[in-house]
């Protein structure tokens, strides 16, 4: 590690303009603010639900500290000029048919604003690491139907649909999710 430039002696990782690191609880404002404003470019005038109603936007910080306290989940930020523009998070997964080898992609989200700049895939990558040196061998997620944009991204990183599907009950419209998975063995 301590040869590669992109490496800081701190642990930071430096993609281009972007420095990865990983997230602290007090990180869950502009957690947050990157994940909703990600999430109205996907949904606004795709689905009838937007915005959600639930958590207002106290309550959805509250919850982002919470999820980040959590000795569960793992997530890495990615910092454009000081400022966070984009996150990723895994965990073993929750899926009721999961061996334990299987690591979970909760989220992944960048700014609308910095998209197509490298920085979506440089955080996925930095999760497959972080899932396999925590001995994960295969690592999953669920993408919602509409969510084209995201299903070309997997795509492109080599993720593979495995078949799965279920309804995302975070959805007043119950919006069909599909399973993508990743060996990490390739890696
Ligand atoms: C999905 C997302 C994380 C991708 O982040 P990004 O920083 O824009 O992605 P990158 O710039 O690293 O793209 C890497 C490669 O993925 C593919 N890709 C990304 N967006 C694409 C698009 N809209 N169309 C086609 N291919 C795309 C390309 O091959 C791209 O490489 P290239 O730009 O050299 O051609 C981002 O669009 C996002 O935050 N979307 C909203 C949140 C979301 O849907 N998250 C996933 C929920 S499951």
């Amino acid at each position: 590690m301590a040869s590669d430039p992109s490496h800081t002696p701190s642990g930071h990782r430096r993609h281009g303009p972007f420095l990865l690191r990983n997230a602290h609880v007090d990180d869950a404002r502009a957690i947050e603010a990157v994940h909703w404003a990600a999430r109205e470019a996907v949904y606004d005038g795709q689905v009838a639900d937007w915005p959600p109603s639930g958590l207002d936007r106290d309550g959805r910080i509250e919850r982002w500290t919470r999820w980040l306290s959590s000795e569960h989940l793992h997530c890495i930020v990615g910092e454009e000029d000081g400022r966070i523009v984009g996150f990723v998070t895994i965990r073993a997964s929750r899926d009721e048919d999961a061996e334990p080898h299987v690591a979970e992609m909760p989220t992944l989200y960048v700014d609308p604003a910095a998209w197509r700049r490298g920085l979506g895939a440089a955080l996925c990558r930095a999760a497959v690491a972080l899932a396999s040196a925590l001995d994960f061998l295969e690592l999953t997620l669920w993408v919602v139907e509409v969510n084209t944009r995201a299903q070309r991204f997997y795509d492109a990183f080599g993720f593979v649909a495995d078949g799965a599907s279920q309804v995302d009950e975070d959805t007043t419209e119950r919006l069909v999710a599909r399973r993508y998975r990743l060996s990490l063995g390739a890696e």
